[in-house]
């Protein structure tokens, strides 16, 4: 062997066109055995479509792709890829079928093993015990169609786990995982590399996260492969949001640039559960931390969405709890979910519906023929959306213009309420400082931001008060801006990393 490293999968100059557009323009990327590899770029940039020429769910126009074993011997491409596994970018999972079936199954697919429904069992509650041993030991045999979104990710990545692949590549896949959880998936990861030789490959747009796990990185800007293999601590932040395209001034400072703003006068929204009352006058932004289950029951009861005893409001013109999420669109209190492939983007509908739908509830009509296309078309600007025709469907955008998409939906509607799960899931860095500002000046002309975030960099920088869950679901504490730091915020949440 001439290499002192063995790539596991070399890729050299990988082309791509949808239609008329060019996705790939020569990529090239390689991932050495035992290495942790962060994938990075824009929205856009082709770092989805890469991964899935690279699993054969896609296929190539030009270049080459080289898989070598352990040994550093070249496979011939279809065995090569069966030692590859992917955690997709959108949960891909098998609603009618249980857990353990989800995360065992494609170990069969091969037809070379028959199944066996109780190994399966075991093997599918150490792969997903590996992650949160509370969670494998209840839910095993539940359908995958009841999970929470957070649930799913964690059987979707135990599955990429206990595939015994040499390569995993993972798309994206703390976006709904609290600070604890990743940093459990970051060790597990960390010593697979170490101990037993896997590559990872990690897709991410919180650097935080980026410097915590990957020795490597490679960055991609327009389907070109800008920074190749390079040792990620050489790179500053802003080296690194200058080389994916993304204008200087947007780099994170790690400064809180959040300056109080100027309220706007009139009634306060107020929050009660039992021994609780949040008072929050118009123009206040709550972030909302902790695991899932505080979170969630509050956020149903702002946007209507289940019949909770728990929380009531007092707000002139609302009832104390909201009858159906229709009733809470009406009255003013928009909602932008954290769900965005199963219930946020709509997919058989184009690019313009996807926008201007709340849009067209609010006002009981659509504009006219030309304005409406319009006001879309400035909208979808103003978040840096580049569509070939507002007519195409949701599917030909990348993951995170399909984020924008949702975020288009309700920035800048007026509204009293607007509540965001996790509205920043897979935004690139550039562009997530200005939906900060948008959200921000939604808040200037009054509208009460309710933002659960499981980034709590994010929480710290745009809010004026945070409300932290513990595990239990139980409100832990409510912190004003002044007060907040990260470890605050882990110590009330007791998820420390
Ligand atoms: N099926 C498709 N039809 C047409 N265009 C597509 C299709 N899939 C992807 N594209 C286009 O390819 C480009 C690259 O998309 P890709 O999903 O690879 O980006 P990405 O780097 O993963 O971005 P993100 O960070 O938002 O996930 C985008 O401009 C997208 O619109
Ligand atoms: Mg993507």
């Amino acid at each position: 062997m001439h290499d002192r490293q063995t790539f596991v999968v070399t890729v050299r100059g990988l082309t791509k066109s949808y239609g008329a557009t060019s996705v790939l323009k020569g990529v090239d990327f390689s991932v050495a055995r035992g290495e942790v590899h962060a994938l990075l770029g824009g929205n856009g940039a082709g770092k989805s479509t890469m991964i899935r020429i690279i699993t054969g769910s896609a296929a190539k126009d030009g270049g080459e792709i080289e898989f070598r074993d352990a040994a550093g011997n070249l496979r011939a491409e279809a065995e090569g890829r069966r030692t590859v596994t992917v955690v997709h970018q959108e949960l891909a999972l098998l609603p009618h079928l249980t857990v353990a079936e989800n995360i065992v199954l494609p170990r069969y697919s091969s037809g070379l093993s028959v199944f066996d429904g109780k190994r399966s069992v075991q093997q599918a509650y150490e792969a997903l015990g590996l992650i949160d041993r509370d969670f494998a030991a209840c839910s095993l045999h539940r359908p995958v169609g009841d999970l929470s979104l957070h649930e799913g990710q964690m059987v979707e990545i135990a599955r990429a786990l206990s595939s015994g692949a040499q390569l995993i590549l993972l798309d994206e896949p703390t976006a709904n995982l609290t600070a604890a959880e990743t940093e459990r998936l970051f060790s597990l990861l960390r010593r697979l590399a170490r101990e037993n030789g896997l590559s990872v490959v990690f897709v991410s747009h919180r650097m935080k996260e980026i410097r915590q796990i990957a020795d490597i990185c490679t960055i991609i800007r327009d389907g070109r492969t800008v920074v190749n293999r390079v040792a990620t601590s050489s790179l500053s932040d802003t080296a690194i949001v200058e080389k994916m395209g993304q204008l200087a001034a947007h780099a994170p400072t790690g400064t809180v640039s959040g300056a109080r703003r100027s309220a706007p006068d009139g009634e306060a929204l107020t929050i009660r559960e039992e021994g609780l009352e949040m008072m929050l006058p118009p123009g206040t932004i709550l972030g909302v931390a902790g695991a899932p289950a505080g979170p969630e029951s509050l956020i149903s009861a702002l946007v209507g969405a289940a019949q909770s005893k728990r929380w009531s409001v007092s707000f002139s013109g609302w009832p104390q709890r909201f009858s159906s999420p229709h009733q809470a669109a009406t009255l003013g209190a928009g909602f932008i979910t954290g769900d965005r492939s199963q219930k946020g983007v709509l997919r058989s509908l184009p690019i313009i519906d996807n926008v201007m739908a709340s849009r067209r509830v609010t006002r009981g009509s659509r504009l006219a023929g030309g304005r409406e296309n319009a006001e879309c078309f400035d909208i979808l600007q103003a978040l840096k959306v580049k569509a070939a025709s507002l007519w195409d469907l949701p599917d030909t955008l990348s993951g995170g213009t399909q984020q924008k998409l949702l975020l288009a939906r309700w920035l800048g509607v007026p509204s009293r309420l607007l509540v965001l799960e996790e509205p920043t899931r897979g935004v690139d860095i550039g562009t997530k400082k200005e939906i900060y500002q948008l959200i921000r000046d939604m808040a200037s002309s009054g509208t009460i931001i309710v933002w659960w975030s499981t980034e709590n960099a994010e929480l710290l920088e745009v809010c004026d008060r945070v409300v932290a869950f513990d595990t239990e679901g139980r409100c832990a504490g409510i912190i004003d801006r002044e007060e907040l730091s990260e470890d605050r915020l882990a110590d009330l949440t007791g998820m420390a990393a």
